[in-house]
């Protein structure tokens, strides 16, 4: 491995408040050359503050910041890139309409040599193709429109960029959590190769395994204190999490059973689009489904169709043995479905509206008053019991999603839908970029759900939270229901094996 001469980068004494939540508390972190250093802490403890402070998006309250050695201010993002420090963003910054090499080399396109100094597109195409393939990537993939791509593969995209910038220091803020298993590995091998070479990772990451397998050094923050960078190797997880939510977490997987009522839900021949394979299941009250199988099996596709996001090609959908009528996400809250989707930044919230209103926002109705005019103190009464219930922070009812780190906002857009009182919850990737304590609230939110007599569908890739959570496991491939199976039958490799087809 690199040996490192010294810290390539020092932060001291870091403070950054936004106007009365103070979010961070005098930090320090020192990052080495050729080291992952990863960053772990709860939902909201400043995880993502503190690097956007390096890239120069945000300007701190007070602290110092050495580079090399050297001090030296971060006014802007440039003058971040000038150092070195490239960012994988936790929402991504991208093009939709622009080619994925354009977008690799967007404001700092190549030119060609003389006077007209046009655009040298061959040349930014071709080491765009040079650092896709270092990412185990097709170099065809240069060419293609970024927004047709999945999540997974524009986020690949935004870690090549990365790799054009040269950079000394890549921040990664939770990188894998939409990424599908191979694509999965392919970054770590990847992030693997950048140690190799010298180059820091700083890696934020909310997946212990992960933080396990590729971390060198730990550095763990609670409610905007550090309090304390281990190694990774000699340490146990349980102790990460004891120092990250400052208690001991007894049980990962809270998992309640209980009896089973009657069938509220089936699905009868449902077709995604016209010509796709028609998918039949059902589900009893009280009864956690898991939806398990690889990203790009047709698991989302299927919650849109029953969900009425999008038009499907036939099939019947019943509630209580009734046939429902779904062509819109509107008849479908009518008839009890609640949908909690994976993309919570485009789908799930408001961005700049207050918590309260998103979270009465799929049922205004109910906060109708006599007069039809809408009661907005009992909208921020209820916003605040399940602000508290789902411990959203900061609990200020107020304040813009957007304000929000990504896990709480998270915790708002499930608040949403609970608010909805349905019969049948469909959660898509419930708790991706959720901490671990934060998870266990929304298992219990289930474990309540399922009690109070709902049904629960949860599509996961995360198999410990499947077997951990779940009675029943249906598997999908290629867009077929390929397995349906009670829990305690299922194990992972089971359900991989009906994963990947056979
Ligand atoms: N632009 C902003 N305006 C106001 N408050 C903000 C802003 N950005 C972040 N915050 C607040 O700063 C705190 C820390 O947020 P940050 O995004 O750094 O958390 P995080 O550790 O990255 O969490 P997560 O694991 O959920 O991503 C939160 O309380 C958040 O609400
Ligand atoms: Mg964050």
């Amino acid at each position: 491995m690199f040996k490192h001469a010294g810290s390539l980068l020092e932060m001291k004494g870091i403070t950054k408040s936004f106007g009365e939540n103070h979010v961070l508390k005098g930090i320090d972190l020192e990052v080495r050359a050729g080291e992952i250093h990863v960053l772990l802490g709860e939902n909201g403890a400043g995880k993502s503050t503190l690097i956007k402070i390096l890239t120069g998006a945000y300007q701190m309250d007070a602290g110092e910041i050495f580079w090399e050695g050297q001090r030296v201010e971060l006014n802007t993002p440039v003058d971040a890139m000038q150092l070195g420090i490239a960012t994988i963003y936790q929402e991504l910054n991208v093009i939709p309409e622009l080619k994925v090499y354009e977008n690799i080399f967007l404001g700092r396109e190549l030119k060609r040599s003389g006077k007209m100094s046009l655009l040298n597109h061959n040349a930014m195409k071709e080491e765009a193709q040079r650092c896709l393939e270092m990412l185990g990537q097709s170099p065809a993939l240069a060419d293609q429109q970024l927004g047709k791509l999945g999540v997974g593969q524009q986020q690949l995209v935004e870690i090549a960029k990365a790799l054009t910038l040269d950079a000394k220091l890549i921040i990664m803020d939770e990188p894998t959590s939409s990424l599908s298993t191979k694509e999965v590995e392919q970054l770590y091998s990847c992030v693997e190769q950048l140690r190799e070479k010298g180059i820091a990772i700083v890696f934020i990451s909310h997946r212990l395994e992960e933080i396990r397998r590729l971390g060198d050094r730990i550095t763990i923050l609670r409610d905007g204190f550090k309090i304390d960078t281990l190694p990774v190797k000699t340490t146990e997880t349980d102790y990460w999490i004891e120092l990250m939510v400052g208690r001991s977490l007894e049980e990962k997987f809270p998992k309640q059973s209980f009896i089973l009522g009657d069938e509220g839900f089936r699905v009868e021949d449902l077709k995604v689009d016209r010509a796709s394979e028609p998918v039949s299941f059902s589900a009893r009250y009280g009864e956690i489904v898991g939806i398990s199988g690889l990203v790009g099996a047709g698991r989302t596709e299927l919650a849109r169709a029953i969900f009425g996001a999008d038009s499907n090609g036939g099939g019947k959908i019943f509630i209580d043995n009734q046939e429902v009528k779904i062509t819109s996400p509107c008849d479908a809250i009518k008839s009890g479905i609640a949908f909690i989707t994976e993309d919570r930044k485009s789908e799930g919230l408001l961005l700049d509206q207050p918590l309260d209103f998103n979270i009465a926002m799929a049922n205004m109705k109910k906060f109708k008053s006599k007069s039809k005019l809408i009661d907005l103190n009992a909208i921020r009464v209820t916003a605040k019991e399940y602000i508290k219930e789902l411990k959203v922070r900061p609990g200020n009812i107020d304040l813009n999603a957007r304000n929000l780190s990504g896990g709480n906002q998270q915790k708002v857009v499930i608040a949403k839908w609970l608010c909805t009182k349905a019969k049948v919850f469909i959660f898509d990737e419930p708790t991706r970029g959720i901490d671990v304590g934060a998870k266990v609230e929304v298992y219990r939110l289930m474990n309540q759900l399922v009690e109070s007599g709902a049904i629960v569908l949860m599509i996961s890739s995360d198999l410990p939270e499947i077997l951990g959570m779940c009675d029943r496991v249906l598997v999908m491939s290629e867009g077929k229901i390929t397995a349906d199976m009670g829990i305690e039958e299922a194990s992972q490799e089971r359900i991989m094996k009906a994963a990947t087809g056979g």
